[in-house]
């Protein structure tokens, strides 16, 4: 059980896709760990507790840091939580591994929120605010032959995130999806999404995808 301070993302099931990776490509023993937009620090804590040498949990919202802080306490870990907007704050550092599980659901329009729990799903019309700048900023803070794990939906454009990746110089691929049903964020944007024609009419199940990317 995760301790959660109310406006903190629950895990679900995009987390733990990620995190089964984590745990099947045994990538964080003795590594240093960067969890990108960390929440509960669920993933933070599965690297922690695979053996990572050091980790990093970065979050926007303080809440979701002082939760992620705990949960590891709680757990005998230790891990460095520093309040960032993405990659800002840890700048000039360089990671073995770095996992993200950003905001990536299209929304009705560009502004993004600055407070509450839409925080952590709303990502602009296309769903591709936050993603697109992990596509640019990850890179910079890999270390040599260092690892991304990016968790996404296939509205918000897997190819795109791919092709960016590429364009950074790393070696893509998708290691793990899933077919989940529409949560009440989702389902609540139907309509949205099939006018846009991010969805077939009816379509009430998305993919949601782990991409690879290696230095
Ligand atoms: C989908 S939740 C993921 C939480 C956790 N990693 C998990 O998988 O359960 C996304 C998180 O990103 C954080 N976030 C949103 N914008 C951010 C930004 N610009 N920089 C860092 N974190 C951000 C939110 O506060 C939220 O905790």
């Amino acid at each position: 059980m995760l301790l959660r301070i109310p406006g903190v993302y629950p895990p679900q099931e995009d987390t733990w896709l990620l995190a089964d990776v984590l745990d099947r490509h045994g990538l964080a023993p003795g590594r240093s760990v960067l969890d990108l937009c960390t929440g509960t620090g669920v993933l933070a804590l599965r690297a922690a507790q695979a053996g990572a040498h050091s980790v990093t949990a970065v979050d926007v919202s303080r809440r979701a840091l002082v939760t992620a802080w705990t949960n590891a306490r709680l757990r005998g870990h230790h891990i460095r939580v520093q309040r960032s907007d993405l990659v800002a704050g840890v700048r000039g550092e360089r990671f073995d591994l770095v996992v993200s599980n950003p905001p990536y659901v299209p929304a009705a329009d560009d502004e993004l929120p600055d407070t509450g729990i839409a925080r952590a799903w709303d990502a602009g019309k296309d769903g591709r605010a936050l993603l697109d700048r992990i596509c640019v900023g990850a890179p910079e803070v890999l270390g040599e032959r260092g690892t991304l794990l990016l968790a996404q939906s296939a509205l918000s454009g897997v190819e795109k995130t791919q092709t960016m990746l590429e364009e950074q110089g790393l070696s893509v691929d998708v290691v793990a999806r899933t077919e989940i049903p529409f949560g009440p964020v989702l389902a609540a944007r139907r309509a949205l999404f099939e006018s846009r024609g991010l969805i077939a009419p009816g379509q009430r199940t998305e993919e949601l995808v782990v991409i690879r990317a290696v230095r």
